[in-house]
């Protein structure tokens, strides 16, 4: 029997003012970028040894959960402590990216859809096992020329809500991501109807599947133009955007919702999450679910050498508790300037 109350106290905990979650689950061909750019041989020691400093380091404090890839919730830190019990340790909780991937949809040129539905209830059980409280699962939406189409909304939605289904059947909580990329030369405003359109069909489905939102968190994208737009936003337009999009489709009953940076910067990251709060009155609470936007600092101050832990350490403490301050409104320029 699912506990739904376990369920909502961990989804509660994940979004609690002034903490948000570490998205730590860069896949193995993600990582190799990650670290191409900052010139680290991509072995496991050195996975290892960069995550494990994150998970040492003072930024836990604003950090509730870490989402984890396969190998990291498997792994050991150097002195043979398991990583997810130093995540414990630090008051955090340790999830896993449970998806495989997003993979071409057939006849719909340009769109994919997620898979890993297939043994996903034996793999959940095993991740539980290893210690894990929540789980995410990526939709990737692409705005182009005469997409997204129908088709890729609907596969997309549908995938996340069975994923979630069977996440609550194994007591864990199901992080639904629905990523609507800004790659492109879109507007905002056409941002704003695709997500629309993805965050519509992605409740309908949680609905037709019985999935429990009190026991989920949504981790969306922000209303913004695309990258190659030349019209770009100010803060308060990406907020107020933001904020009627998921007014128009996030019931009241999901705790939280916990963004995606999506190759925002890592000062955008935190100014529109914090100018969210500002304007406040939603029911749910609002917080970060960054990769890029927490860890781009500490990786390059990183760059492969233990010499540069602790500066590592330090970014990433900053990057969380500027973060964890946007998270209840209370960010500034000038907080930002003072405490770097
Ligand atoms: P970014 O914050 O880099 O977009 O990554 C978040 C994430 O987990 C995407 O699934």
């Amino acid at each position: 029997m699912t506990d739904l109350a376990e369920l909502n106290r961990v989804a509660t905990a994940m979004v609690a003012p002034g903490r948000g979650v570490l998205a730590a689950d860069e896949s193995a061909p993600t990582i190799l970028k990650r670290f191409e750019a900052i010139g680290v041989e991509n072995t496991e020691d050195n996975r290892r040894d960069y995550r494990e400093l994150l998970f040492r380091s003072k930024g836990m404090a604003n950090i509730s959960g870490v989402i984890l890839f396969d190998e990291t919730i498997r792994q050991n830190a150097k002195d043979g402590t398991p990583l997810v019990k130093i995540i414990e340790a630090a008051g955090s909780f340790p999830g896993i990216k449970v998806d495989k991937g997003a993979k071409p949809l057939p006849f719909s040129p340009g769109e994919v859809v997620t898979e890993g539905l297939d043994g996903l209830r034996e793999r959940l059980a095993e991740y539980r096992s290893l210690g894990a409280k929540f789980c995410k699962w990526r939709a990737v939406i692409e705005i182009g020329d005469g997409i997204p189409s129908y088709n890729c909304i609907h596969a997309n939605a549908h995938a996340l809500a069975r994923y979630a289904a069977l996440c609550q059947d194994q007591d864990l909580v199901p992080i639904v991501e629905p990523e609507v990329l800004m790659d492109g030369g879109h507007s905002i405003d056409r941002c704003y109807e695709v997500t629309e359109f993805a965050l519509k069909e992605l409740y309908r489905e949680l609905y037709y599947a019985r999935v429990k939102l009190e026991g989920t968190a949504l981790k969306p994208n922000m209303i913004v133009p695309g990258k190659k737009c030349e019209e770009q936003a100010s803060v308060e337009e990406v907020a107020e955007k933001t904020l009627r999009v998921l007014k128009q489709c996030v019931p009241a009953a999901v705790p939280g919702v916990a963004f995606l940076s999506g190759g925002q910067s890592d000062l955008d990251a935190t100014a529109r999450l914090n100018a969210m709060n500002k304007i406040g009155g939603v029911p749910w609470k609002l917080t970060f679910s960054y990769s890029r936007a927490l860890q781009a600092a500490p990786q390059k101050a990183w760059a492969g050498k233990a010499d540069n832990s602790a500066a590592a350490q330090a970014a990433f403490a900053h990057r969380a508790a500027m973060n964890g301050l946007a998270s209840i409104g209370k960010w500034s320029p000038e907080l930002e300037k003072q405490a770097a």
